[in-house]
C-alpha cells in the first residue's frame, strides 16, 4: 500500500481522459459526457473578479482596518504577492494539464494519489465552506436592504443558533453580576433574538433562512448551465467594479489625511491580525482554473485570466482600504458593513444604500462562482474513482454535473443556516493557502519543460542565492518576534510559527543544494508565512477536517481507484 497511495495520473493520461470523455474501462466516455466550450479570457477575467471582490471587500475588511490601521493597506500588498506567486504556479499546471479539477487534477500528476485526494478534500472546505461564509454575509446585507424599504424581518429568521444562544447566556451573566454597559448592541440584538423565537427551552427555531435561499437560487442557475451562469456573471461584475470604482473615487474626496497618522497604530503585529479577512477577499481567482473543459483557449487563456484578475482586485483593494481608513478613524471600523458606514458616517446616506444594495450583488457573484467551480471537482474526483460515479454525471440537456451540483447546494445551504460567521472565514483562509502550498510545491516537482508559443511558461530562476538572501533579511527583520515565541503563556498556541520556521529553513537549504525554481520557492515561503498567521484553534479545526478526509480515502477511494484498479489489470 505505501507505495501505491502515491500513484500518480499521468499528463497524457488526464488529457486523454477528457478527450475521449472519460475512460475507465468499466465506464467508456460518450460524446455526450463532454462539457461546452464556451469561454475566453474576458469571460475568464470577469469570472475571476466575480470570484475574488466579494464578502472579504465588504465586510471582513471592517476587521482587518480595525486591527491594522491605514496599515492594513500593506497588507493587501503582501497577500497579493503570495497570492501573485502562487497564481502563477496555477497558470504553469493550468497551461501543461488544461482539465477541470484545478490544484486536484494538478496534484494528480505531479505527487501521486494520497496527496490528490487531500488536496481535492481541501478544496472542497475552501469552495463548500468559503461559500458558507459568503451566504451568510449576503444574508446580512439583504437584511439591511429589506430595513430600507420599511420591511423587517425577526432577528432570528437571519441568525445563527450559537451566536444567540451565547448572546443568551452572556446577556444573562453580565445582568446578573449588574455589568449592563458591558452588553454591547450586537449582543442584545442576538438575545433578543433567542428571546423571541420559537421553540420550548433550548430546543429553539433559529435559523439563517435568507442564506438558503441565495444558495437554492444560484445552484439553479449553475445547474441550468455554463452559459446562463456565464451571462448573469457578467452583467453582476460589471456592476460591481462599477461600485468599487464609485466608492474610491467619491470616497477620495471625504479622505481626511490626518486619519492616516499613525499608519500603524498597532505595529505590524496589529496589521498582521488581519491575514484571514484580506486573504479571504483575495480567494476566487484560482477558482476559474475548475472551468479549463469549458475554455475555448484554456492553455493561453487561463494563466491570462488569473493573473488580470488579480492584478486588477489588487488596485481596487488598496485604493479601497486606503479611501476607508482615511474617511474615518480606523477605531470605528470593526463593524460588518464597512463601505456603507463610512459614507453614513459623512452624511452621503444614499452612497451608503446603493453600496448596500451592490454588496448583495457583490457576494451573490461569488457565491456563484464558487458553486460551479465545486461540482466540477467533485466530478474530477469522482471520474478517477475516488468519489462514486453519480458525482461525475453530466446532464444531458443542461450539459453541466447535475448530481454534484445539487449536492453541492444541499452541502453549503443546510449549514449556512446555522453556521457562525467568523470561524467559517478562518478555515476557508486556511484551506485555500494550504491548496496554494502544494500547487506551489507541486510545479517543484515537474519536469522542466522549453517553452511553446501560445502556452504560459513559468520562467526559470535559479533560487540557489537569492533564497538566503531572502531568509536572511527575513531574519534580520523580524529577530524580535522570533525571540518572542520563546518566551510567555501557552507556546503551545506558537506552534504554528515553530512549524513555519522548521518549513521555510529546510526550503531554503533545499533551494541551495537543487537549484529549485524561484516563483514556487517564494510562493511557499510566503503561504507558510501567512499559514503561520493563522490562529491555532483554526489549524486544530483544518487537522479535523483532514483527518476526516483521510478516514474516507482509505475506506473508500483507495479501494475504488480507477488507477488503482487499472493497475492490477496489467
Ligand atoms: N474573495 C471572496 C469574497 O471576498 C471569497 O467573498
Amino acid at each position: 500500500m505505501s507505495k501505491s497511495i502515491f500513484r500518480k495520473k499521468s499528463v497524457e493520461k488526464i488529457l486523454h481522459d477528457v478527450e475521449c470523455g472519460f475512460s475507465d474501462s468499466e465506464h467508456p466516455g460518450t460524446a455526450s459526457a463532454q462539457l461546452k466550450k464556451e469561454l475566453n479570457v474576458r469571460d475568464l477575467t470577469l469570472m475571476g473578479i466575480a470570484a475574488v471582490v466579494g464578502a472579504g471587500i465588504f465586510s471582513t475588511i471592517g476587521e482587518a482596518s480595525f486591527q491594522g490601521g491605514p496599515g492594513v493597506s500593506i497588507l493587501f500588498i503582501i497577500t497579493a504577492v503570495t497570492c501573485g506567486f502562487s497564481a502563477l504556479c496555477y497558470a504553469e499546471f493550468a497551461s501543461r494539464i488544461p482539465v477541470a479539477g484545478s490544484a486536484y487534477t494538478y496534484a494528480y500528476a505531479s505527487f501521486g494519489e494520497l496527496i490528490a485526494w487531500i488536496i481535492g478534500w481541501d478544496l472542497l472546505m475552501e469552495y463548500a465552506i468559503g461559500n458558507i461564509a459568503v451566504a451568510i454575509s449576503w444574508s446580512t446585507y439583504f437584511v439591511n436592504l429589506l430595513e430600507g424599504f420599511h420591511i423587517h424581518l425577526p432577528k432570528y429568521v437571519y441568525t445563527d443558533y450559537l451566536s444567540a444562544f451565547k448572546a443568551h447566556e452572556e446577556v444573562a451573566k453580565l445582568t446578573a453580576s449588574n455589568h449592563l454597559a458591558d452588553i454591547t448592541d450586537t449582543l442584545k440584538d442576538n438575545a433578543a433574538a433567542w428571546a423571541s423565537s420559537p421553540g420550548v427551552g433550548n430546543l429553539r427555531f433559529i435559523a439563517n433562512i435568507p442564506a438558503l435561499a441565495i444558495v437554492f437560487i444560484i445552484t439553479y442557475l449553475v445547474y441550468i448551465g455554463i452559459r446562463e451562469t456565464k451571462k448573469a456573471t457578467n452583467a453582476m461584475v460589471y456592476l460591481k467594479i462599477a461600485i468599487v470604482l464609485a466608492v474610491i473615487v467619491i470616497g477620495f474626496f471625504y479622505v481626511t489625511p490626518a486619519n492616516w497618522h499613525p499608519f500603524m497604530p498597532n505595529g505590524f503585529s496589529g496589521v498582521m491580525k488581519g491575514v484571514s479577512g484580506v486573504f479571504f477577499a483575495y480567494i476566487g481567482f484560482d477558482a476559474i482554473s475548475t472551468t479549463a473543459e469549458e475554455c475555448e483557449k484554456p492553455q493561453r487563456d487561463l494563466p491570462r485570466g488569473m493573473i488580470y484578475s488579480l492584478a486588477i482586485c489588487t488596485v481596487l483593494y488598496v485604493l479601497i482600504s486606503l479611501v476607508l481608513t482615511g474617511m474615518v478613524s480606523y477605531k470605528e471600523l470593526q463593524v460588518g458593513d464597512p463601505l456603507a458606514f463610512v459614507f453614513a458616517k459623512v452624511g452621503l446616506h444614499n452612497i451608503s444604500y446603493v453600496i448596500s444594495i451592490s454588496a448583495v450583488i457583490a457576494t451573490a457573484s461569488v457565491l456563484l462562482i464558487f458553486q460551479l467551480g465545486q461540482p466540477r471537482i467533485w466530478m474530477s474526483m469522482s471520474r478517477d474513482g475516488l468519489l462514486p460515479k453519480v458525482f461525475s454525471k453530466i446532464h444531458p440537456k443542461y450539459h453541466t454535473p447535475s448530481f454534484s451540483t445539487i449536492v453541492t447546494g444541499f452541502v453549503v445551504g443546510i449549514p449556512a443556516l446555522f453556521l457562525n460567521l467568523t470561524v467559517v472565514t478562518d478555515l476557508t483562509s486556511i484551506g485555500t493557502l494550504f491548496a496554494f502550498v502544494l500547487v506551489c510545491g507541486g510545479v517543484l516537482m515537474l519536469p522542466r519543460e522549453a517553452a511553446i508559443k501560445g502556452k504560459f511558461h513559468l520562467p526559470y530562476i535559479n533560487s540557489q542565492f537569492i533564497a538566503p538572501v531572502v531568509y536572511v533579511v527575513c531574519l534580520v527583520l523580524f529577530w524580535k518576534p522570533f525571540l518572542e515565541l520563546f518566551s510567555g503563556e501557552n507556546i503551545h498556541q506558537k506552534f504554528p510559527f515553530f512549524l513555519f520556521i522548521i518549513l521555510s529553513t529546510s526550503l531554503t537549504v533545499l533551494s541551495v543544494f537543487k537549484k529549485l525554481s524561484l516563483i514556487p520557492v517564494l510562493g511557499l515561503l510566503s503561504c507558510f508565512y501567512l499559514m503561520a498567521q493563522l490562529t491555532y484553534d483554526s489549524w486544530i479545526r483544518f487537522l479535523v477536517w483532514l483527518i476526516v478526509g483521510l478516514v474516507i480515502y482509505f475506506t473508500y477511494s483507495y479501494k475504488n481507484s480507477v488507477i488503482g484498479k487499472e493497475a492490477k489489470k496489467a
